[in-house]
């Protein structure tokens, strides 16, 4: 009897009830909770527009930005929730095949715009309801004037993972599976002079240290600086020459994704695709999602709804399999 009295005295009794309704998401250490609702912090790297990248004057002052941002922000139109940005590493999120060391310690809820693949990715890790559509099929790019044994490059940490080309058809075989390839990595000089995945296997590729580089297909349109007006965060000499000097034998690689862009991937049973999803699911179908889709130009892979005019749906070359790529390799899309 004495020591309830104490207890209550002390104040515990109370306790129980406020440490059940307490956080609304996940911990994350040296982050206040969020009481009444989620406050959920996500991260993205800046050297991918319009996906992730930095939003320079008069867009803005240095701060990360994109489509995910948008979305992110957006948010909180259609939920009661919290959402916060921040910038990061790709390769703290996801590398060499495995969760990366900052996602697994937990350093943010999740990080944004990961294509929800087939194979590693989901073995690791939870992904939310997509932003856009499956845009993002896999290519293999191949220089123009090699031919050679079949040694292949992945772009480590990005979509496509590897275990994606097993299970991928070639369109030009009548659709068997791709095999007897090697997978080779680039060599610790490409290391040391390059810091972005992409020109690391583009430079192993050009060198003739592989024969093909298993890559979005989009992924030489994305990076050609061509009429850009961001800064760029890769090698744009190393990209330039898609139809000259390097093209695109397969396209339209779809089998290595469940879904398309996603918001959040997170650690797998972390619970915050369960938080995100009414709220992505409710803010695609807004007037503020279209406009988000029209100032990324992203119309033709965002998920239309009412606000989206009539045939907005056309199709890029990248989404086409090779057997349907009609021109030649001057095009960076080559036929069968
Ligand atoms: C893919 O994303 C769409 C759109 O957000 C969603 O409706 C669907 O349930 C998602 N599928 C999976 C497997 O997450």
């Amino acid at each position: 009897m004495t020591a309830l009295l104490a207890t209550t005295a002390l104040g515990f009794s109370s306790m129980p009830a406020t440490c059940e309704t307490a956080a609304k998401e996940p911990p994350i250490p040296g982050k206040m909770p969020g009481t009444t609702k989620p406050s959920i912090l996500l991260a993205q790297d800046v050297d991918w527009p319009p996906y992730a990248y930095l939003a320079m004057p008069p867009e803005g002052d240095y701060t990360v930005a994109g489509f995910g941002k948008d979305v992110a922000m957006g948010l909180s139109e259609v939920c009661d929730i919290e959402v916060e940005v921040t910038q990061a590493t790709w390769a703290g999120c996801w590398s060499d095949d495995k969760i990366g060391a900052d996602a697994k310690a937990g350093v943010y809820h999740g990080c944004m715009t990961y294509t929800h693949t087939i194979g590693s990715r989901p073995r690791w890790m939870e992904f939310s309801h997509s932003i856009l559509e499956n845009n993002k099929p896999a290519g293999l790019l191949t220089t123009l004037d090699e031919t050679g044994t079949p040694k292949v490059v992945d772009v480590n940490g990005w979509a496509p993972t590897q275990d994606g080309l097993a299970v991928t058809k070639n369109a030009c075989t009548g659709n068997t599976a791709f095999s007897g390839y090697e997978w080779v990595t680039p060599s610790e000089e490409t290391l040391a002079a390059y810091e972005n995945e992409n020109d690391r296997a583009l430079k192993t590729l050009l060198d003739g240290e592989a024969d093909a580089m298993f890559v979005y297909a989009d992924q030489a349109y994305t990076y050609s600086c061509a009429d850009k007006d961001v800064q760029p965060a890769w090698d744009c000499d190393l990209w330039s020459g898609l139809g000259t000097k390097f093209a695109y034998i397969h396209t339209g690689m779809f089998e290595t994704a469940f879904n398309g862009t996603t918001l959040t991937m997170s650690k797998r049973g972390s619970g915050l695709s369960k938080i995100v999803n009414p709220c992505i699911d409710k803010f695609i179908t807004t007037k503020s999602y279209y406009d988000i889709c029209v100032k990324h130009d992203f119309v033709d892979d965002c998920y239309a709804n009412e606000f989206f005019p009539e045939g907005s749906d056309s199709t890029d070359p990248w989404e086409l399999p090779t057997s349907e790529q009609t021109g030649d390799c001057s095009s960076g899309y080559c036929g069968c």
